[in-house]
């Protein structure tokens, strides 16, 4: 794959990467959002499950302790976010399928999957490669199943707004317009999902991140 060509690193700057997971704890309170995207799948019991935009596992990781029977799969198109992912895995002494892919086309049949959930992925896009990626998700998906993404939404206050700037001025103005509009339950209307519905939306030190849940028809 060549370097950098369709994907922003977690951090834009691979040098970063290595830090990834300490700022995100740090900072965005990760583990509170994470937690109620496992929360509101874990009453559908899924059998197999995908990550999109996995990054470092721990969204991954937290659904494979959720559902020890079930497989879990994550996919990054970053191969250096990968190898720690990895690492973390192997220490936890768990068994999940990650995938160096890009999400505008992913390598799975159509209606595999019972869960696909993303975390801080969708912003890295431009809006036509969020549209490519929610239809892919849409496709992988079995009928009546559920998409769960937590990304950054409409800011919850002016202050948070200016706090924005900092992730505007990392990720991309452009890219992550439709974010601070609040466009990310239309565009996945858009595609196709039904029930689509923000769940929570959680003031951090970075921005508001919402929680929306949507499900295949
Ligand atoms: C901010 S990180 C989020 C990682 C993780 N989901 C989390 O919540 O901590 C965004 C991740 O999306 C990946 N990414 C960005 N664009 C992608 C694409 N088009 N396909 C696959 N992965 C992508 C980056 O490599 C990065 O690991």
């Amino acid at each position: 794959m060549k370097k950098n060509a369709k994907y922003i690193p977690a951090l834009r700057f691979n040098w970063l990467t290595r830090f990834y997971d300490f700022l995100i704890s740090k900072f965005l309170g990760e583990k509170k959002w994470k937690e109620l995207i496992i929360a509101s799948v874990v009453n559908h019991r899924p059998e197999k499950k995908l990550d999109v935009g996995c990054g470092t596992a721990t969204l991954t990781i937290m659904l494979q302790k959720e559902f020890l029977a079930a497989s879990v799969t994550g996919i990054d198109g970053d191969s250096k976010i990968l190898a720690i992912a990895d690492k973390k895995i192997k220490e936890a002494e768990l068994n999940i399928n990650l995938k160096e892919t890009l999400s505008f086309n992913l390598p799975f049949a159509d209606d595999h999957f019972d869960v696909v959930v993303s975390s801080l992925m969708l912003h890295h896009l431009s809006d036509e490669d969020k549209q490519k990626t929610l239809h892919e998700i849409i496709r992988v998906l079995r009928p009546g199943c559920h998409f769960v993404v937590a990304d950054w939404g409409k800011p919850n206050s002016i202050f948070i707004r200016w706090l924005f700037y900092i992730v505007q001025l990392l990720d991309g103005f452009a890219i992550t317009k439709s974010n601070l509009k609040g466009l990310l339950p239309s565009m996945i209307i858009d595609a196709g999902f039904v029930a689509v519905k923000e769940l929570q939306r959680i003031p951090t030190m970075l921005g508001s991140i919402s929680i929306i849940s949507s499900k295949k028809p």
